[in-house]
């Protein structure tokens, strides 16, 4: 299936359902998601998928929230989604583009090292200081932010 994509404008709402997938804290959504760029994926005129980038450091963006559609996982739009990210960042005049996630995120440590990204560093209780509940996945406490990053100066992303 094709996705298409989309700059989020002011008169879009908000793609909560897809934000608070990725970052249980609406705070945090909220906090970043008036400072960022989003993009909205979609499947013919369903919305199957959102990223959010932020310009960091000069020439680094960081995708601070990416989400698929919880029906619609597990069918290559999560690494569409990735992939697409690296073009926007670079469109951007990025030339690094970092991430971070969980210590419990399994899948997702997968999938971004699948797409290029190295772990650069571990930002220690990130989510003990961060979140108010305790996050656990795949039967693992959630304490520790996995942060990764790309260098997109030479990068050719593919389809
Ligand atoms: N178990 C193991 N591997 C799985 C899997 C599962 N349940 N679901 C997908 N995968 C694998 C796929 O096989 C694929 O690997 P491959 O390229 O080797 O085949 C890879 O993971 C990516 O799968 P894809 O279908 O592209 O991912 P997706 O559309 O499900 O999207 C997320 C991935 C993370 C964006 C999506 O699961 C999601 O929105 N999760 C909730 C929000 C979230 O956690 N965001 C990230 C916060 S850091």
């Amino acid at each position: 299936m094709e996705l298409t994509y989309k700059t989020y404008e002011s008169a879009d709402p908000i793609p909560y359902d897809l934000l608070l997938l990725a970052d249980p804290s609406i705070e945090m959504v909220d906090d970043y998601f008036r400072r960022g760029h989003c993009v909205l994926a979609y499947c013919g005129d369903r919305l199957v998928g959102e990223f959010v980038l932020i310009p960091t450091r000069p020439a680094t963006v960081e995708i601070v929230n990416i989400a698929v559609d919880e029906g619609v996982q597990g069918q290559g739009f999560g690494k569409r989604l990735v992939k697409q990210a690296i073009r926007e960042a670079k469109r951007l005049g990025a030339k690094t583009i970092e991430i971070g996630t969980g210590n419990s995120s399994v899948m997702q440590l997968y999938l971004y090292q699948k797409c290029g990204f190295r772990i650069v560093g571990v930002d220690v209780d990130f989510f003990v200081r961060h979140y108010e509940e305790a996050i656990e996945e795949n039967g693992i406490p959630c304490r520790d932010m996995i942060r990764l990053a790309m260098d997109i100066h030479h990068e050719q992303a593919s389809h």
